[in-house]
């Protein structure tokens, strides 16, 4: 039986990060997983024995249901636009996982499905919701560090040595993951730039692919002006251990915001939050050590998930980026090749943003 005032929910896509936003899923009080789709069908079984829910045979059986108000996309990449589209066209709201798509063509296609269906878009963009980078945005915002002049990060890690045949990441084409490391890991990063700075309105990327089986990049480094004039560099590989930090400079003080996790996968159950494992220090001016600051313990995918049926039910406007990594940058590494990329995407922009 319906729950009262509870948004229900379809998950498609049950590999390894569907875990982790199931789980969220049965931990808020404002949605409930009703059904589930996966194109294999033991994985629909299997989480449909472990959440309770329905299993579908197709994604479009799911978005034909009529007790359903929304789903969850949590598959590949290549899927995120005809899933959305299709579920748009049933009147579904839609979250879709990072990034919300494999190029800046389909990214446009979705907001429009879902502008023109009424329907709401959200896409998964959690490292925002990181107490650290919101502290750090607080921090600025309330003028601590002066001016902003320039921001630095860098989120690496050595996935890219498992990746397998079987794993869509593996390919660095349109069906796969085009950008390699930038698209999996690094859009966390460029999400947060566009949060806490705004668009970017040049960007120019180097990637190479230097030591993992996989045909995709495993090394890039992006340098950026912002609209509002300041400067970044973004770095980012598959093949080191992991690395997430973020360097801000500003006239009156720094910010650097580290967080220390090893590699794990997500389908492995995570005893310390994000939050937990993030430092978050002041170096002011003229002062000899570091403040650090403290910072409160979330839980970011809850608040994702909760914001989705907010919006849902209040009409309140998802508050979430729409990140797109530039397909310039993209497309054309495979060739290893070095590209000025001033693709437009209507604002001239690596990150098109709305907060
Ligand atoms: N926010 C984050 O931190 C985060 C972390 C990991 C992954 N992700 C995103 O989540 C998405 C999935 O990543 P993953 O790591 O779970 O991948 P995965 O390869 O582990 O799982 C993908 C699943 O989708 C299924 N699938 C393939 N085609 C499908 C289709 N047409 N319809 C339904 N299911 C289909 C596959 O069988 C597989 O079970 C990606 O967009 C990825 O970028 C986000």
């Amino acid at each position: 039986m319906r729950k009262k005032d509870t948004v229900r929910l379809g998950l498609s896509g049950l590999g390894s990060f569907s875990v982790v936003i199931a789980n969220a899923v049965k931990r808020s009080k404002k949605v409930e997983l009703v059904t589930c789709f996966d194109v294999v069908p033991e994985k629909r079984k299997a989480t449909g024995e472990r959440y309770g829910c329905a299993q579908e045979k197709s994604f479009e059986d799911m978005v034909r249901r009529d007790d359903l108000d929304g789903v969850l996309l949590v598959t590949p990449n290549a899927f995120h636009r005809e899933q959305t589209e299709l579920a748009a066209r049933h009147g579904k709201h839609v979250y879709v996982e990072k990034p919300i798509a494999n190029t800046l063509a389909d990214g446009r296609r979705m907001i429009e499905a879902c502008e023109k269906a009424g329907v709401v878009l959200l896409i998964g963009h959690v490292h925002r919701r990181h107490a650290g980078n919101r502290k750090a945005k607080a921090l600025i915002e309330s003028g601590v560090i002066g001016k902003p002049v320039m921001v630095e990060a860098n989120l690496s890690s050595g996935q890219g040595w498992d990746l397998t045949p079987d794993e869509f990441r593996w390919r660095g084409d349109d069906l796969g993951c085009p950008g390699g490391a930038l698209m999996t890991m690094g859009i966390h990063q460029a999400d947060t730039f566009n949060y806490i700075f705004g668009p970017v309105k040049t960007v120019f990327s180097l990637f190479n692919k230097l030591y993992i089986p996989a045909p995709v990049e495993d090394v890039t480094t992006t340098i950026f002006k912002f609209e509002s004039g300041i400067l970044g560099y973004l770095g980012c590989n598959f093949a080191s251990p992991r690395t997430n930090w973020m360097y801000i400079y500003g006239t009156e003080a720094n910010l650097l915001r580290t967080v220390a996790r090893v590699d794990r996968r997500f389908d492995v159950e995570r005893k310390q939050s994000v939050d937990q494992s993030t430092r978050l220090e002041l170096f002011e001016k003229g002062k000899n050590q570091p403040q650090e600051i403290p910072l409160p313990i979330g839980d970011p995918i809850l608040e994702q998930i909760d914001e989705f049926a907010d919006c849902i039910l209040t009409g309140k406007k998802a508050g979430n980026g729409r990140t797109f990594i530039p397909e310039g940058a993209g497309l054309d590494s495979r060739r290893h090749r070095v590209r000025k990329n001033r693709e437009t995407c209507g604002c001239g922009s690596l990150i098109v943003g709305r907060m």
